[in-house]
């Protein structure tokens, strides 16, 4: 039993559970860093591989540290034939992250050191995890839709990859960009709730495969990074700039939440939703369909004013991914092709100086009952 003074913290508020090198959010401040470099500065400067490699080791990488990296990557980028054959098995109406969770799961028969745990063997598999989670999201949708899986390319970046594995043609510079800074924006974000439960999983010194499909279930939820998806269903359900302050009204008197609000740890601007709006509202411009950053900017008013709540990394995105085309039930996937680079640092961190995490429940039951045989429990 926990001592007494060692009471249950509802939701691990505020609770350290763990020491990490990879990256610190100081909720008071709006500050996040990824290995010491501001948010701010990798999101104007980095691309997205910089910081995949920041993550694993540490530094920032050199030219050839990066160039390697990215070869690395688009070598392992493809997936096996009998994972081609799994996605189009599935239902076409499947849930693409319960696609991604189950892909994941099959990908780890395939791995060619299945055998090995040693931390270069776990350097592999998050290379190659790394580079087929945007080939899974965009060979489900092509698949679903009944068109031909295409190959990535050798030569492109992640972010362009996943752009054009999932439309078939080579994406302009803008939408690239945007992707590229969407998947830095996303990589990692200290001890969230996918995160740690990788770490819970690799704690058990249970593989990687297993890990990362405990983070992909655990962001699949509303509360974590299935938010996106709820922000464009509420933006679409509300339609025009005119209805968001009743609409908001509304759900808050129903005690409902609006997604894409609020944030266990941030008392102050999200850094990553600073990006995010200057995206959507430079794709509005870009495109002219201003409407869902307009409605995005009321949203945000109406929620100041309400319920003193600010966005977070969701509510942007949403607009973002839209106006890039992208289907919505993608929004979340999306989030999990940049995450796993921080869950696979994660995990590799975890299996670097390892302790099961197992923590105690405050047991709120009875005691002392006395056991009743079943004949005599009535019917
Ligand atoms: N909409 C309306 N009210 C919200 C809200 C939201 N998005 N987020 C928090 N609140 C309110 C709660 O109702 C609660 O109010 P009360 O004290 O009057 O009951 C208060 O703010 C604190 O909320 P709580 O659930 O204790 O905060 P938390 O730290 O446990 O939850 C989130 C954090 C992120 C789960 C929560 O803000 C949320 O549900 N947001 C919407 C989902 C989302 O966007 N998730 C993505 C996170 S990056």
């Amino acid at each position: 039993m926990p001592s007494e003074a060692n009471v249950a913290k509802a939701g691990l508020e505020g609770v350290v559970a763990a020491e990490s090198r990879i990256s610190d959010v100081n909720g008071e401040k709006g500050e996040l860093i990824y290995a010491g470099y501001d948010i701010h500065d990798l999101a104007k400067h980095s691309t997205y591989e910089e910081v995949v490699y920041l993550l694993w080791n540490g530094k920032l990488p050199t030219r050839g540290e990066v160039e390697q990296l990215k070869q690395q990557i688009n070598s392992e980028a493809g997936i096996p034939t009998a994972i081609q054959d799994l996605i189009a098995s599935v239902p076409k109406n499947a849930n693409p992250m319960d696609v991604l969770r189950t892909v994941v799961s099959a990908l780890g028969f395939y791995d060619p050191d299945l055998s090995e745990s040693s931390p270069e063997a776990n350097l592999r598999r998050a290379i190659r995890l790394t580079a087929k989670f945007p080939t899974i999201v965009a060979t489900f949708q092509r698949v679903r839709n009944g068109l031909l899986p295409i190959e990535p390319r050798k030569d492109l970046s992640i972010a362009a990859n996943f752009l054009f594995t999932l439309r078939g043609a080579q994406p302009d510079e803008v939408s690239t960009r945007t992707m590229d800074l969407a998947f830095v924006l996303h990589a990692d974000h200290e001890l969230n709730a996918s995160t740690f439960a990788a770490r819970v999983t690799a704690a058990t010194l249970s593989d990687m495969y297993s890990a990362i499909v405990s983070a992909i279930g655990t962001l699949k939820g509303p509360l974590h990074g299935g938010a996106n998806e709820g922000v464009i269903k509420n933006l679409l359900e509300i339609g025009s700039v005119d209805r968001v302050e009743a609409w908001v009204r509304q759900q808050l008197a129903e005690k409902k939440r609006i997604m894409g609000f609020g944030h266990r740890v941030y008392r102050t601007e999200d850094p990553r939703a600073t990006h995010l709006r200057e995206m959507s509202r430079q794709l509005a411009e870009r495109t002219g369909e201003k409407r869902w950053y307009e409605m995005s900017r009321k949203m945000e008013e109406v929620m100041m004013r309400e319920k003193h709540l600010n966005p977070n990394v969701d509510f942007y995105s949403a607009s973002t991914y839209y106006a890039l085309g992208i289907p919505t039930d993608l929004f979340t996937p999306i989030f999990a092709c940049s995450r796993i680079s921080g869950w696979t640092a994660h995990v590799l961190e975890q299996f670097r100086n390892n302790r099961l995490i197992r923590p105690r429940a405050q047991y709120v039951g009875p005691r002392g009952l006395k056991y009743v045989p079943i004949e005599e429990r009535g019917k």
